[in-house]
């Protein structure tokens, strides 16, 4: 069985370092689903899943700091979504702990890609996409 997140193309922002981050988180959520599926063991879904944190934590951060420098009004209370988005994520941690990685861990992984997707990525992100394209000098 493969399960595998095609990257909808809807979903690209248009800012060039904001999508080539988006598509690398999705990359890998993909091996993540994989190794979760072939059973490879909660060693691997482990390491894919700290290395995934520092990738969302980093992009969150470039993110971020490009809101700051041109000054995007809703800033804050995009930092709270991804704040919220961090902690539901160290949540997959403490179940990767308590349960290995099984299938729980896929659903509740699809989940959080889910509400990336939906809410986060489809939704504020874009708002914000049009405001940094909309920016002089860009
Ligand atoms: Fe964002």
């Amino acid at each position: 069985m493969t399960v595998r997140f095609d990257w909808p193309p809807g979903l690209l922002t248009g800012v060039e370092e904001v999508d080539e981050q988006h598509r690398e988180i999705f990359r890998r959520a993909n091996a993540l689903f994989e190794a979760c599926v072939k059973g490879k063991g909660a060693e691997e879904a482990k390491t894919l899943l700290v290395f995934m944190q520092g990738l969302v934590v980093e992009h969150f951060a470039a993110e971020e700091r490009l809101q700051e420098v041109i000054r995007y009004p809703n800033r804050s209370a995009h930092r709270e979504s991804h704040q919220f988005l961090l902690r539901s994520l160290s949540e997959l941690s403490g179940l990767l702990a308590e349960e290995g990685a099984g299938e729980e861990l896929v659903i509740q992984l699809n989940r959080w890609l889910v509400g990336l997707l939906v809410n986060h990525i489809a939704g504020e992100d874009h708002v914000f996409a049009a405001f940094v394209r909309a920016a002089p000098g860009r």
